[in-house]
């Protein structure tokens, strides 16, 4: 059987590939595509015109994140998911940029087989909430994305602007704490039924529970965030608050290569596949 060439996905492809992430219960939607197709390298492969193979890479900087692998289960088991990958660790990159993935229990397999080491996890928490009373913050407008950008970077050790500018754009709700200079950021999103909170960046865990308390208040509605295992403490306040672990994850590296910036002060992921 011939192989299908890899070819680069362009943003006409995003509601086809909310489709094919469907078909393996993932809920992205068309929207969240489109902000993956203009901040990353997406490439795959089609079989008669349609997409049925899909992976991603963000070049942020110093750090290099891979994710949106999916293969339509029908074509699943023949290779696709490696040779994508392949081709995407090939492209260019610096010697020194350090590769990342949040691997699914189905993928951390592959992953592990292509070099990649876990160097932490993450919890996925979901559940149905909505505060009628939460700390009273300052949003986080416009004029303000430069210092959030800026402080981003000091943690994540990663150049992710023009993501968090596009992610902002799209926000139901964003705030930010620190009196003279700028300490922590958190922003709500919404994606199909659901609120997504994050990216969540604080100088500790009570700064970082006050900016998700922020970002709770309003509607009861189904809330989902991925928090750093390495806050315990966070995990439970928000499970006492009724958001319940559904998943927890392998956050691997390639070679298991430590990743740079502060990242104690991470406390929520913009999403698995942008950290
Ligand atoms: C994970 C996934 C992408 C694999 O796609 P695929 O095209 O079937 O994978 P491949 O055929 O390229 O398999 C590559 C290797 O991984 C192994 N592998 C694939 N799925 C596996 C699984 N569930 N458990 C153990 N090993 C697995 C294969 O045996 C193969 O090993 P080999 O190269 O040494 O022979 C696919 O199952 C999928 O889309 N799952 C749902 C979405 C998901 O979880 N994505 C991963 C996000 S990290």
């Amino acid at each position: 059987m011939s192989l299908a060439s890899i070819e680069r996905f362009a943003i006409e492809d995003a509601p086809h590939l909310a489709s094919l992430a469907a078909r393996v219960g993932w809920r992205d939607t068309p929207d969240e595509w489109s902000t993956v197709l203009a901040v990353g390298d997406v490439c795959g492969l089609r079989v008669e015109g349609v997409p049925v193979a899909v992976a991603a890479r963000f070049d942020f900087g110093a750090v290099c994140s891979l994710g949106r692998l999916v293969v339509d289960p029908a074509h699943q088991g023949r290779g696709h998911a490696r040779r994508l990958l392949e081709h995407l660790l090939a492209l260019d990159r610096d010697a020194t940029t350090r590769v990342t993935v949040v691997a699914t229990a189905e993928g951390e397999p592959l992953y592990r087989r292509l070099g990649f080491r876990t160097v932490g996890r993450l919890h996925k928490l979901v559940g149905t909430v909505g505060l009628t009373h939460a700390p009273s913050l300052a949003p986080l407008t416009v004029d303000r994305l430069d210092a959030v950008c800026a402080l981003d970077r000091a943690v994540l050790g990663a150049t992710r602007g023009s993501l968090l500018r596009l992610r902002h754009g799209g926000c139901t709700r964003a705030a930010v704490t620190g009196r003279d200079a700028l300490t922590g950021y958190a922003m709500r999103v919404r994606q199909g039924g659901h609120a997504v909170l994050g990216p969540v960046i604080a100088s500790d865990a009570h700064e970082a529970f006050e900016l998700l308390r922020a970002m709770l208040v309003g509607d009861v509605q189904c809330c989902r965030v991925d928090v750093p295992a390495q806050h315990v403490g966070l995990v439970m306040k928000l499970e006492q608050l009724g958001l319940r672990t559904v998943a927890v994850r392998s956050v691997m590296s390639l070679h298991g290569a430590p990743l740079p910036g502060d990242l104690a002060r991470r406390f929520a992921f913009a999403s698995q596949a942008w950290g």
